[in-house]
């Protein structure tokens, strides 16, 4: 009797089991020829494919790349980078001030310093990351942007290891035929200095509003590194001379890719974030 009802049992499941399956195999029938629904992947932002294109091209010429500090001290992003007492970036109208000897920094030259303290020569490093500048927004100007930072320390350097370096640098950016030119400027903690240009991205060298009719406009500033700066870290200014570089990313983005107005990097509207 057990043994009839025990069977009757299994025969019913099975049978359930069966009419189940059938359901499912008519009702959720899935065509796996069917396209899928598409997900839009995201990229890196223009300005961090820049930033890793700069990386790389310094680390193919056997730099070492070195983090900064955001938030610095006025030792180091002033007294160490030779800026005198009164120079107008000190002031608070320039320069966003978290206390009295806290700053925002304003440019990525204070990670020179820091990496001198720290490392004997030689020295060949690159340093990229946001600055900060109470800077009113405009075509060419934004208050937060990046910049990449150059140095490098040795016996026996020169302005055209200088110039060399960065004719390479533009060179790779830019392409050979792009119009590119070194003037003399100053800067606090170089001698002599220099300031590279490359010719405009909206009129191409004819004149336009945005490069104030000049043709150019300046990618960033350079130089042989002040003695002054040796003293203050402790290197032996008879014995090593070096060059350094500070050049803007959002720059480098406009005039390679002719892009009107800077501002638009930080819009992150998908239409230009897309191009790229
Ligand atoms: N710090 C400068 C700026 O923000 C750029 C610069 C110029 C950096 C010359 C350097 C340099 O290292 O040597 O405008």
């Amino acid at each position: 009797l057990r043994r009839r009802l025990e069977d009757a049992i299994d025969a019913r499941e099975a049978e359930l089991q069966r009419t189940e399956l059938d359901r499912r195999l008519t009702e959720e029938r899935v065509d796996v020829t069917m396209p899928g629904t598409p997900v839009r992947r995201g990229h890196l932002h223009l300005i961090t494919q820049i930033r890793r294109e700069v990386e790389d091209i310094f680390l193919g010429l056997g730099y070492t790349v070195v983090d900064g500090r955001e938030v610095e001290t006025t030792r180091y992003n002033f007294d160490g980078l030779n800026f005198p007492e009164g120079h107008p970036s000190r002031s608070p109208l320039q320069t966003l001030f978290l206390d009295a000897e806290t700053v925002l920094r304003t440019e990525t030259s204070p990670s020179q310093i820091r990496t001198m303290e720290t490392q004997e020569p030689p020295i060949y490093i690159v340093s990229l990351g946001r600055v900060y500048r109470r800077d009113t927004p405009d075509a060419t100007h934004t208050p937060t942007f990046h910049q990449v930072e150059g140095l490098a320390v040795d016996e026996g350097i020169t302005l055209a290891d200088l110039e060399g370096t960065l004719d390479y640098l533009l060179k790779a950016l830019f392409g050979e035929a792009r119009k590119t030119e070194f003037r003399t400027h100053h800067f606090p903690f170089t001698e002599p200095s220099i300031e590279a240009h490359v010719s405009c991205h909206m009129c191409d060298g004819s004149g336009c509003p945005i490069c104030r009719h000049s043709g150019w406009i300046e990618i960033g500033g350079a130089g042989m590194v002040d003695p002054n700066l040796f003293e203050f870290v402790g290197y032996d200014a008879e014995r090593y001379t070096g060059f350094a570089f500070g050049w803007g990313l959002e720059r480098i983005a406009v005039l390679r890719h002719g892009i009107p107005d800077l501002r638009e990097l930080w819009r992150n509207d998908p239409r230009l974030l897309r191009q790229f």
